[in-house]
Formats: C-alpha cells, sequence, structure tokens
C-alpha cells in the first residue's frame, strides 16, 4: 500500500508507477479529481487524476475502488486524453458502488468557500466534500444508479431538494435543470459501462489466486479528515486503514505499508504548518522542485522537513517503510534544518504532534541543523552513490523514525530512484 505520510503531493504517483510494473492490479480506494498524480515516462508527462497510477503498464487491472468520488465527465476526458496518447484503457475498472460529483456539488464546494472568505480552507473546488458530505447523509449518487434513467432522476431529485436554498443563486444555471442532468448522466453512465464493475470481488478474486495487488493512496495522513488538521483537510481518510473500506478487503490482506514523504515538506490550501518557510530558502525549493500544484496549478506553500508530523503519519498508518522523494531538490543548500519538536509563545514544548488545534495552530517548530551537500544527486542509483551528507540526512530521519527508507526519489523520472534494502533486489 502506497499512502502519503505529509500533506498530499509526496510523488505517490511515480512509487506507484514503478511498483505497478510486477504488480497485477493497481486500486484507489479514496479521494477524487482533487488528486493529481505525475508520472514522468522519458520525456512524456502524465498528470492523473482519477485513473490509478498503473494504467502506462498494460495488462494490468487498474482499480477505482467504492471510495472514491468519481466526477464521471473528468473521467471520460482523463480516459479519452489516455487513449489519445495511445495508452491501452481496457483494463480499468469503476466500483458500482463508488459515488458521483455532481453539478450541484461542484457549486456547492465553490459557494462554501466562498462563504468562509478569509476563513476558507482552499479547496480544490471539485465538489469533493459535498460529495462525501451527501454519501454520508445517504443522498448520494452512485455509478450503478446511471445505468437506470427512472432510478437516476429520483435520486437526483431527493438529492436536490434539501440544497434548495442553497443552491438559489444558481437557479437559472443550466448545469441544475433535472432533465439536462439525468440526461448527461446517462450518456456519462452507457459511455462507463463497459468499466463498471464489482470490484471489491475483481480485488478478492485477485488475492485469492496469490497475485499482487498495490493500493494507491490519494492526498496525505495530515490531510485525513479524522487524523489531519481538521477542519483544514479533505473530506475522506488518506490513511492506510481506509483502503481496506475503500477497496472492500480486509485489514488481513495487507503485507506493506509505504508512506510516501519529501525530504522537506509542502501544503496546498489552508491550515498550520509549523515548518512552513517564508524566505529565500522557500523560495528557492519551490522553484527547484516544481512546486505548483498538479490539480489547480497554485504555488505550494513549503516548509522544512518536519519529523514530529512525520512520525505521527508513521503511526496512525502503521508504515513497514519509508519513501523519500525529491531528495535531490535540496542539492546546493547550505544547511538544512530538520523540524524535531514544536513549541508555543507560553515556552510549552511538544515533542508529539499535539492534538488539540490551538496548540497546532500558534506552534513554532524547534530545529537541528544538519549540514547539506552541494553534489548534484540526480545520477545517483544506489545509496553508495549519495554523498555522506546525504546519507546522514535520510539516516537521521529513518533513525528518528524507526521506520527503514526503502525507496529514495533523486529527479521526477522512473528511473530516477535508489531502492534500498530486501525490496531493492525484488525491484530493480
Ligand atoms: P502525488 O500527488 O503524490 O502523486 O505527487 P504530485 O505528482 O502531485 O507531485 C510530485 C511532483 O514531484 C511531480 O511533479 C513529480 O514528477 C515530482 N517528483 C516525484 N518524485 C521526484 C523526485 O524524486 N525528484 C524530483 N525532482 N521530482 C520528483
Ligand atoms: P494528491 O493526491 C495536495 C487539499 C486542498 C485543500 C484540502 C481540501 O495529489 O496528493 P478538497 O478539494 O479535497 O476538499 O480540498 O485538501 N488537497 C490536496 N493537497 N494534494 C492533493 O492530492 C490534494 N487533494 C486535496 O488543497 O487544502
Ligand atoms: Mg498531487
Amino acid at each position: 500500500m502506497i499512502v502519503g505520510a505529509q500533506w498530499g503531493d509526496e510523488g505517490k504517483g511515480k512509487v506507484t508507477d514503478l511498483l505497478a510494473e510486477r504488480a497485477d492490479s493497481i486500486v484507489r480506494f479514496q479521494g477524487g479529481n482533487n488528486a493529481g498524480h505525475t508520472i514522468i515516462r522519458g520525456n512524456e508527462t502524465f498528470k492523473l487524476h482519477l485513473v490509478p497510477s498503473g494504467i502506462l503498464h498494460p495488462g494490468k487491472t487498474c482499480i477505482i475502488g467504492n471510495g472514491v468520488v468519481i466526477d464521471p465527465g473528468v473521467l471520460i476526458s482523463e480516459l479519452d486524453e489516455l487513449r489519445r496518447r495511445n495508452v491501452d484503457t481496457i483494463g480499468l475498472k469503476v466500483s458500482a458502488n463508488a459515488h458521483l460529483i455532481m453539478p450541484y456539488h461542484l457549486l456547492l464546494d465553490s459557494e462554501g468557500e466562498a462563504k468562509l472568505g478569509e476563513l476558507k480552507i482552499g479547496t480544490t473546488k471539485r465538489g469533493i466534500g459535498p460529495c462525501y458530505a451527501d454519501k454520508a447523509a445517504r443522498l448520494g449518487i452512485r455509478v450503478q444508479d446511471m445505468l437506470d434513467e427512472t432510478i437516476l432522476r429520483k435520486k437526483i431529485m431527493t438529492a436536490m431538494e434539501p440544497k434548495r436554498q442553497e443552491l438559489r443563486p444558481f437557479a437559472r444555471d443550466p448545469m441544475l435543470d433535472l432533465h439536462t442532468m439525468t440526461e448527461a448522466y446517462m450518456t456519462f453512465g452507457h459511455r462507463l459501462e463497459p468499466h463498471i464493475a464489482d470490484t471489491a470481488a475483481l480485488v478478492w478474486n485477485d488475492l485469492q489466486a496469490g497475485k499482487e495487488v498495490v493500493f494507491e493512496g490519494a492526498q496525505g495522513a495530515l490531510l485525513d479528515i479524522d487524523h489531519g488538521t481538521y477542519p483544514f483537510v479533505t473530506s475522506s481518510n488518506p490513511v492506510a486503514g481506509a483502503a481496506c473500506v475503500g477497496a472492500g478487503v480486509g485489514p488481513t490482506a495487507i503485507d506493506e505499508v509505504w508512506g510516501i514523504a519529501k525530504a522537506y515538506t509542502t501544503r496546498v490550501g489552508s491550515g498550520p504548518f509549523p515548518s512552513e518557510l517564508d524566505d529565500d530558502i522557500g523560495d528557492r525549493i519551490r522553484d527547484t522542485g516544481g512546486e505548483f500544484g498538479t490539480t489547480t496549478g497554485r504555488p505550494r506553500r513549503i516548509g522544512w522537513l518536519d519529523l514530529v508530523a512525520l512520525r505521527y503519519a508513521s503511526r496512525i498508518n502503521g508504515l513497514t517503510g519509508l519513501c523519500i522523494t525529491k531528495l535531490d531538490v535540496l542539492s546546493g543548500i547550505e544547511t538544512l534544518r530538520i523540524a524535531t519538536g514544536y513549541r508555543t509563545d507560553d515556552g510549552a514544548e511538544f515533542k508529539d504532534f499535539p492534538y488539540h488545534q490551538s496548540v497546532l495552530h500558534h506552534a513554532q517548530a524547534d530545529y537541528v541543523d544538519l549540514p547539506g551537500w552541494q553534489e548534484d544527486i540526480s545520477g545517483a542509483r544506489s545509496l553508495e552513490d549519495l554523498p555522506q551528507n546525504c546519507r546522514d540526512y535520510l539516516n537521521f530521519i529513518s533513525d528518528s523514525l524507526g521506520v527503514p527508507i526503502v525507496l529514495i526519489g533523486v529527479g521526477p523520472e522512473r528511473s530516477q530512484v535508489i531502492l534500498s534494502g530486501d525490496r531493492a533486489a525484488e525491484l530493480a
């Protein structure tokens, strides 16, 4: 299982693509097209929002599980774009139980943010929150509903009814016309029908046959609706435990959980960020690392690596391995800082991630300083190729977390990785 161990955009797409080569199926289990997962193959760049990052390997089953929220128009555009680029999409399977993002969800997301004003969450405005809200309220429309016009129409009517007040400003929006919406979603349904399946059964069959399944998380632990920096979070559970629910497998099926973390930290959207940098080094990392949102293009907020948050993410995910990506981006910085604790204005110190929002919102990070390295490491393919300071930086992280580093990213391209430990031989 691949999960984000920070605030998203850690490089999950790249690691999933790498593991997909030897897997049989790849399953997305939560989130929606708020995610943007980048895979770089040679000089081609793919940005995937809904389709699992295994799709570039022909012959794999790529599953969008029941826990994902799907904007069917976006999914169809993504499939069209992949086909245009000669990627075979026949292996894509979509859970009949996954919930659909509807036009009113998009409007409610934007409207909700506008109403919050300065307190806004900074969502991707893709309708994610309102869609999960309807799911919990049992007013959701599911993928299977697109296959029955009578049911679809009735469910849309029932779902829109309690939102009438909030949707009043958009009363004349043609997107909200019941007839137009039903027609549009029926058309999406026809188009997606060959892909619709009982995906939990597909995963079960693969597991029974001893095949390898990769679960691909979206977002990251600190954006988790239960465990993250609420309310500045997404509306699903990106933590490992959610994969079982969102794919329909029992926890005994999971052998390994790899957390993906950048060698520094980024965050898009509002919310606390104790190790945030607001200086030239932050700007430099943003430029070198290309830290602009894959989905919305927004500049990402930048900070030093935060071991308090990462230790927390490691605990709530039960990580068995850690992948440190974008280590190359730190080359050339004289002194690197790592946050090892937090403190508040009244002098209180925290070694563990504080549960109380008032603490977290005022927390400043305490750092240890480590010497940086000047060398370009993008060509390194083994630990021995890395400068000593670089290895010390990695060892400091794995020693502090008590989790082995299994993969190191030294550039955006598929081949720019160092595999370490037992898995290296298997994957090489
Ligand atoms: P995801 O959402 O977790 O899949 O990550 P994103 O694709 O949103 O953002 C990660 C960005 O970092 C992408 O542009 C990747 O191409 C890039 N990337 C991934 N790993 C590395 C790495 O090791 N080094 C560098 N320089 N870029 C990387
Ligand atoms: P991947 O999978 C980074 C953030 C948004 C916002 C908050 C809520 O590429 O790592 P939402 O639209 O989900 O209601 O927004 O969550 N967010 C992400 N940040 N990477 C993502 O996905 C994100 N998906 C949502 O910026 O702060
Ligand atoms: Mg991303």
